[in-house]
């Protein structure tokens, strides 16, 4: 049999008239994979566009456009007169000499006009990519009973937004449609710096702060300029699993701290190797919700300053407070420029707008901003210009303070329902400030075997044991986030929870 018969013959088993993909990509595609597969040996002469397109029933136009393709991206070659042929695309010895692997140097002529199907291999993951997948917390779903950590964003005021975006797009600015220098939109740099310092006690000026997708890309940002691979961060025992991953990437060494009552509590061990790094949560301790006592926020800045440690504070969640004013930041104790803050308007406002921001000391904000634009960027402009004036007309403040009230409302459901099935049975941690609470379970009970109950039930209760790195302190609970849960079903939910709690506690009651 010819090949040119056998070529055609395998492309038409292949080529799908039904199919949404034109016929020409089709063939292309085909004869590269041919060609790539050795089928059609290096050197070998293609059918004349003429025979290819008779055998197919195709148009010859179709075949000679997916010549000159193929000849185009080096797959083939024309020589006027003689023919097209294929041209020899194996590495060369430079590149590894891996050709003879490829090529099936026991088939005979005509079999190898057959093409085999590509072998394609999974090349492994690094080390730590595989470690960043593995311990990934990612949940599928974002939404409903009890996710902790989201708020609700259908209560967000599109129409208000979409008109300031409208307006925006009425008189577009080129210069928020091009390349920017690094550090963000001037104008929302600025009514943040007079938002941070006045709610959150934050010193800064707008040339501080620098713009960011959120918190995590601000602690890759902080941690990429102010630590080398090696260098040790603590962390909070239990903390957020996102945050972890994001310095466990970058190569440093996490030393989980224990939590008490207080906040981060070093042991007098801890203290005698102090690390480069500090992360804390001290308005509001994820995900136990205690608040960092004045006396810890001193011994951590007056640490800090002996050891020339950077302390980085994540304040992702402090606006929403229920027994008290918002608390003041720790960057606002600070007087020798050593905390890094970091916020975000995932909470405030939704997390798919994906802004955040940090504030560095003032000698470090230009490099930071450079840091910024190298690494990541301009970031999103128009957003933030859009951002800037719904800041500036008072709809930030107005919307946070709505969301405020509904969430009180929300955690007093909740824990009315709480209280209703199990009186005062089990303790409730971080019940007054931020989108979830924590409802604590004796140590016994094995809080991922009831968050997987409650899983197939439709119910998200995140288990408190797995945010922490040691495994011998983890205390066992459920995180029950409320902000995003319509008030109605947060009893019937609840309802619905206690069913897997008493599955895998039998008789606590
Ligand atoms: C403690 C803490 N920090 C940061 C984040 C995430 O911040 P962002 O979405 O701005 O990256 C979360 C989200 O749940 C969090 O719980």
């Amino acid at each position: 049999m010819r090949v040119s018969a056998i070529l055609s013959d395998w492309l038409s088993q292949r080529l799908d008239r039904n199919a949404d993909q034109p016929l020409y990509r089709q063939l292309h595609g085909l004869l590269q994979q041919a060609i790539l597969t050795h089928a059609l040996a290096a050197g070998a002469r293609m059918p004349s566009s003429r025979l290819l397109a008779r055998e197919l029933g195709l148009g010859r136009n179709t075949v000679i456009q997916v010549y000159e393709q193929l000849t185009l991206e080096g797959y083939v070659t024309c020589s006027t007169g003689r023919g097209t042929f294929v041209v020899d695309t194996s590495p060369d010895e430079m590149v590894g000499g891996t050709a003879h692997v490829l090529r099936d140097a026991s088939a005979t002529k005509d079999e190898r006009a057959v093409p085999r199907p590509l072998q394609t291999r999974t090349l492994p993951l690094s080390n730590r990519g595989h470690a960043l997948v593995e311990g990934a917390g990612v949940s599928k779903r974002q939404w409903g009973a009890f996710m902790p950590g989201v708020p609700d964003v259908s209560r967000f005021p599109v129409r208000v937004w979409t008109r300031l975006h409208n307006t925006h797009w009425r008189r577009p600015r080129l210069d928020l449609m091009t390349y920017a220098p690094g550090g963000g939109l001037p104008a929302l740099r600025q009514s943040l710096a007079d938002y941070l310092r006045t709610s959150r006690s934050v010193r800064c000026a707008p040339e501080q702060i620098i713009l960011t997708t959120g918190i995590h890309q601000s602690i890759d940002l902080a941690v990429r300029l102010l630590s080398d691979p090696g260098d040790t961060i603590w962390t909070e025992d239990p903390c957020y699993w996102g945050i972890r991953s994001v310095l466990q990437i970058s190569g440093l060494r996490v030393r989980p701290i224990a939590v008490d009552a207080e906040g981060m509590a070093p042991s007098s061990d801890d203290l005698k190797h102090p690390p480069k790094l500090v992360l804390v949560t001290p308005s509001h301790q994820y995900p136990l919700g205690c608040v960092m006592s004045l006396a810890r926020r001193r011994t951590l800045l007056e640490f800090a300053q002996r050891h020339g440690t950077w302390i980085i504070e994540d304040d992702y969640d402090s606006e929403f407070r229920y027994s008290s004013r918002p608390l003041a930041s720790l960057q606002g104790l600070d007087e020798t420029g050593q905390v890094i803050y970091v916020g975000s308007f995932g909470k405030t406002l939704f997390p798919g707008l994906r802004v955040g921001y940090i504030v560095v000391p003032e000698s470090m904000a230009d490099n930071f901003a450079v840091a910024s634009a190298e690494l990541y960027r301009e970031g999103q402009l128009i957003q933030q210009a859009v951002l800037a004036e719904f800041i500036a007309a008072g709809h930030f403040t107005s919307h946070v303070r709505k969301m405020r009230a509904l969430y009180a409302s929300r955690r007093k459901v909740l824990l009315d329902a709480m209280h209703a099935e199990y009186g005062n049975q089990f303790a409730v941690a971080g019940g007054d400030a931020g989108l979830h609470l924590v409802m604590q379970l004796p140590d016994d009970v094995d809080d991922t075997r009831v968050a997987a109950r409650a899983l197939e039930r439709g119910i998200v209760a995140r288990p408190l044991s797995s945010y922490y790195s040691n495994r011998a302190s983890a205390r066992s609970g459920l995180l029950l986030g409320y902000a995003c849960v319509p008030d109605e079903e947060i009893g019937p939910c609840f309802q619905t929870l206690a069913n897997a709690i008493d599955s895998v506690c039998g008789g606590v009651r």
